[in-house]
């Protein structure tokens, strides 16, 4: 019988678990769970004799591939795959995938829960400030970028996108603003929201020198990937600019120089939990246990991402 593993260092919600195990068993194949695992000997040791493996931001490594001698599949249940040594699942002949847009409404609808946190001071009682009327750019107009703007046009904020991949006529005829360049949506917005993915191209991309061109009041928010942000240029940038602000789902390494230089004017949640809610964790993990069951009874490869 195959075995199918979810390895998940960050929990899914218990009925996301329980409806992968029905999909995965209703298909004859068995489901076994680690959960909050503490070091990567403990998921070589689980993943040695699994069939298909399901992760979230789970480090899928070169040893782990070496460890798991029987693995035809692994699925990201999420969007970003950057976790996934893809060369060495391609070495073995595994296929890799990811559940594109199964989590976006929750990681869109935290962006929002940080902002109006910024805008209102922390909560700390002081008056803040507002979001409609402003500006804000989605640096990426994919499937969370188009949650950000749909939610940020129910707020009454003026929305703004750069997406060398999209046509400008989609995003205009979602009503939103297309720019031309990075330059531009960052020089014209007083809100950015990241949602480009970690890469070679994209690691460090966000620095100083763009986020300077930013409009007075300037936020940052980072439901991204801490990878393409250049902090130290951060740091100087906001050591310059008392009005720029930093809020992030993905605390950056150095955090305490941000707790130490610039109380007040960043935000960084405990757990990266921008997909973690129980709508997004169903979603993602129901996604990846169909995607398994099609690919290991028909040979499906939809989603696959090593190609
Ligand atoms: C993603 O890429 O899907 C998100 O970053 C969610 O990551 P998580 O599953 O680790 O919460």
């Amino acid at each position: 019988m195959k075995k199918i593993l979810v390895a998940t260092e960050k929990p899914f919600a218990p009925a996301a678990v329980a409806q992968i195990k029905e999909i995965v068993e209703a298909a004859g194949f068995s489901m076994s769970l680690l959960e909050k695992y503490s070091s990567p000997d403990e998921l070589n040791a689980a993943v040695a004799d699994a069939n298909a493996l399901i992760v979230r931001s789970d480090k899928v490594t070169a040893d782990v591939v070496d460890a798991a001698k029987e693995l035809q599949i692994v699925v990201r249940a999420g969007a970003g795959y950057d976790n996934l040594d893809l060369e060495a699942c391609s070495a073995k002949n595994i296929v890799a995938m990811n559940t594109p847009g199964q989590n976006s409404n929750a990681v869109a609808e935290l962006a929002f829960g940080m902002m109006v946190f910024q805008a209102r001071n922390h909560f700390n009682g002081a008056a803040g400030t507002e979001l409609r009327g402003k500006k804000i750019g989605i640096h990426a107009y994919g499937n969370v970028g188009i949650y950000v703007a749909k939610i940020a046009k129910g707020f009454g904020m003026d929305v703004y996108a750069f997406d060398p991949f999209v046509e400008d006529a989609k995003i205009k005829a979602d009503g939103i603003t297309p720019v031309s360049s990075v330059e531009e949506l960052y020089s014209t917005c007083q809100y950015v929201s990241l949602h480009i993915p970690a890469n070679d191209k994209t690691k460090k991309s966000i620095n100083a020198e763009l986020l300077n061109t930013m409009p007075e009041g300037a936020v940052l928010v980072n439901t991204a990937r801490k990878e393409v942000i250049d902090e130290e240029s951060v740091v100087a940038l906001m050591e310059k600019r008392a009005d720029f602000a930093y809020i992030s789902d993905i605390a950056p390494d150095n955090k305490a120089v941000f707790e130490e230089k610039f109380p007040g004017r960043f935000f960084f949640t405990p757990k990266k939990m921008g997909a973690q809610t129980s709508e997004a964790n169903i979603n993602a993990g129901v996604a990846a246990a169909n995607q398994i069951v099609k690919f290991l009874k028909d040979g499906d490869e939809t989603f696959r991402v090593n190609k």
